[in-house]
């Protein structure tokens, strides 16, 4: 290690919760509330945490603006998942959805209200009535465009209330693995005066988001960098279907800015450079609230036949103009502002310019619907990893298998949060006695952090970062090809090599930006290698996965899960290990059937 050593702060935790997002919050309060000792460790400010930017809303079968069964809502989310799903895990989330929106309620979410009081709810795209055969259901619960922040605010408040500690404001660097592979603590910097601390836990659990920002063009916050993801590729842990990148529809063109998919369930729609509206070719029953992966593909197309407004053709428009300013005003608020901010749009007279935009990932983390995690060990493809679990968009549970449905990822926020605090619980007897940690656990941490900062090669970070991105962009979008994802592969394994000539300039330990920036885009880059080899390695078409060299699903060779390993660490180039897992073609209970494959239209 260079200059000087680091100094390490020891804690002991019953469990840690990385990341203080919804999920993270409510696995935070989960855990606190059944007495366990614990601690909550978060890069930004609680209500910071990218959840604040949900808008359109949370999907549950309450039933109080159309008729609408859990059963309604299992069925859609295995659809939208183009059979990926695992079909226990999915079971899990529609049935725990109601309780867990009323809990919320409960909590202060101010919802927004229909007039008999009841939580007012909006239809979103690929849900439906009567097992998918319609008409569209009304099931996304909503506080009017801004309903993450809601969330957030309230479940941060209820946190507060239980005896959770936080650590605001901590990078964490790596995980302490032991030698039989279980997790046993996590290593964290405090970002303001960069001391090291070391926290023994029972259980860590992590909520660290997303890693939309190994793309150009993300409706993601740029704190969207896949820590956990990271850090569990470090660990030697494989990630799940990495492949299956979420466009949302309607990011705003150039900014990249989420326009919700509230404003198409409340009417909005969209049009080519000849007024047309082209979704009803595409998905002549759902239309315009097809699932995301068709309403994505489908813009695409229009722009590549020549069909994209604008002087290149490379948008499209979304109308909001006819309808009523007052519903404007009172439902989509927020999109209202920022279509004014971004992009210079008066809502309610004017289309706005939107392109498909990069907004989450149906891959990561593998757990099973307690929010453990599990790999593959001995041949038990569903092997649990000892001490470790995950949750949210970090978490494959895996119930969006190759495409999520809009809204669906809130409640999976809360749903699983909570049950793994019902896990926890059971695992974990409050005041367990912690064994001496392995020796040597901080090495890993440590000196990735120390080579970092003292790095002096040729290529800033924030340049390697942005090949990276315009690399993925370009060779892992909404269409794909053999040629193009093997360009992709040679170019990000280019731009991997020269994380080894990386230069920071900042060698201080105070408010590093740059060695923080760094330290993300070491996780970025992981997982940019992962996604696109497993890419690359799925020979079929598959919700978000388009390839156009095997245009159409194949269930009989790829109705499997891809779990990869990340091997090229230290510069050995960016190689990436592939192996299987199978879909859980089984539900929860004898209450639902399992649901057949078929064909995906809407
Ligand atoms: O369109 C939206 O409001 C986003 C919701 C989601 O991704 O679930």
């Amino acid at each position: 290690m260079a200059d000087d050593a680091y100094k390490i702060i020891d804690h002991k935790y019953d469990t840690v919760v990385v990341g203080a997002g919804g999920s993270g919050l409510r696995a935070t309060m989960g855990s606190a509330e059944k007495g366990l000792r614990t601690a909550c460790i978060t890069k930004v400010f609680p209500t910071r945490s990218h959840t604040v930017a949900a808008q359109g809303g949370i999907a549950a079968s309450l039933g109080n603006n159309s008729p609408d069964h859990w059963t309604w809502h299992m069925y859609d989310t295995v659809k939208g998942s183009d059979w990926l799903g695992d079909q226990d895990a999915i079971e899990y989330l529609a049935r725990e959805a109601p309780a867990a929106v009323y809990e919320l309620e409960h909590a202060g979410v101010p919802f927004s209200r229909n007039e008999d009081g009841t939580i007012y709810q909006r239809p979103f795209g690929g849900h439906m009535q009567n097992m998918g055969e319609g008409p569209p259901v009304q099931r996304t619960a909503a506080a009017a465009d801004r309903t993450g922040h809601a969330m957030l605010h309230a479940l941060y408040q209820q946190s507060l209330k239980y005896d959770a500690d936080f650590f605001i404001e901590y990078f964490a660097l790596d995980l302490i693995m032991d030698e039989e592979g279980a997790c046993r603590g996590v290593i964290a910097m405090c970002m303001e005066d960069g001391s090291i601390h070391r926290f023994a836990s029972h259980a860590v659990v992590l909520a660290t988001g997303g890693y939309g920002r190994t793309f150009f063009s993300a409706t993601s916050a740029h704190t969207c960098t896949g820590d956990g993801g990271g850090m569990v590729l470090r660990a030697g842990l494989p990630l799940q279907d990495m492949e299956f990148i979420q466009f949302h529809p309607t990011g705003i063109y150039g900014a990249g800015v989420l326009i919700t998919e509230g404003a198409r369930g409340e009417g909005g729609y969209l049009t080519n450079s000849e007024g047309e509206r082209f979704m009803e070719r595409y998905a002549p029953s759902a239309k315009d609230l097809a699932s995301r992966d068709v309403v994505s593909r489908s813009m695409a197309m229009e722009m590549r036949e020549g069909r994209g407004v604008g002087k290149d053709g490379d948008h499209i428009y979304l109308h909001l103009d006819h309808i009523d300013p007052k519903i404007l005003a009172e439902r989509l608020p927020g999109i209202t502002e920022t279509g004014k901010i971004f992009a210079g749009v008066d809502l309610t007279k004017q289309a706005l310019p939107v392109t498909p935009t990069v907004h989450y990932n149906m891959g990561g983390i593998q757990t099973n619907y307690h929010g453990e995690v599990v790999t593959l060990k001995d041949g038990d493809p569903d092997s649990v990893v000892p001490g470790l679990f995950a949750v949210g968009e970090a978490a494959c549970v895996s119930v969006h298998g190759a495409n999520r449905l809009g809204s669906n990822s809130l409640i999976d926020l809360v749903v699983f949060g909570r049950a793994t605090g019902h896990r926890l619980a059971k695992v974990i007897a409050p005041g367990t006695k912690h064994d001496e940690l392995p020796k040597g656990n901080e090495a890993m941490a440590l000196e990735r952090l120390d080579s970092f900062r003292h790095a002096d090669g040729g290529a800033p970070t924030a340049e390697i970062r942005l090949e990276m991105q315009k690399a993925m962009q370009a060779h892992c979008a909404v269409f794909r090809t053999e040629e193009l994802m093997a360009e992709g592969i040679e170019k990000i394994d280019a731009i991997y090599a020269k994380m080894q000539d990386i230069k920071v300039a900042d060698r201080s330990l105070i408010w590093n930006t740059d060695l923080i920036e760094t330290l993300e885009l070491d996780n970025l880059i992981a997982q940019a290698e992962v996604s696109i080899r497993s890419a690359h390695n799925r020979k079929e078409s598959r919700g978000a996965h388009m390839h156009e060299d095997h245009p159409d699903r194949d269930d009989e060779n790829w109705m499997k899960h891809t779990i990869a390993w990340f091997t090229g660490w230290g510069g050995k180039g960016g190689d990436v290990k592939i192996d299987y897992r199978p879909v859980h073609d089984f539900t929860l209970t004898d209450d639902v059937e399992y649901i057949v494959p078929k064909a995906r239209v809407y």
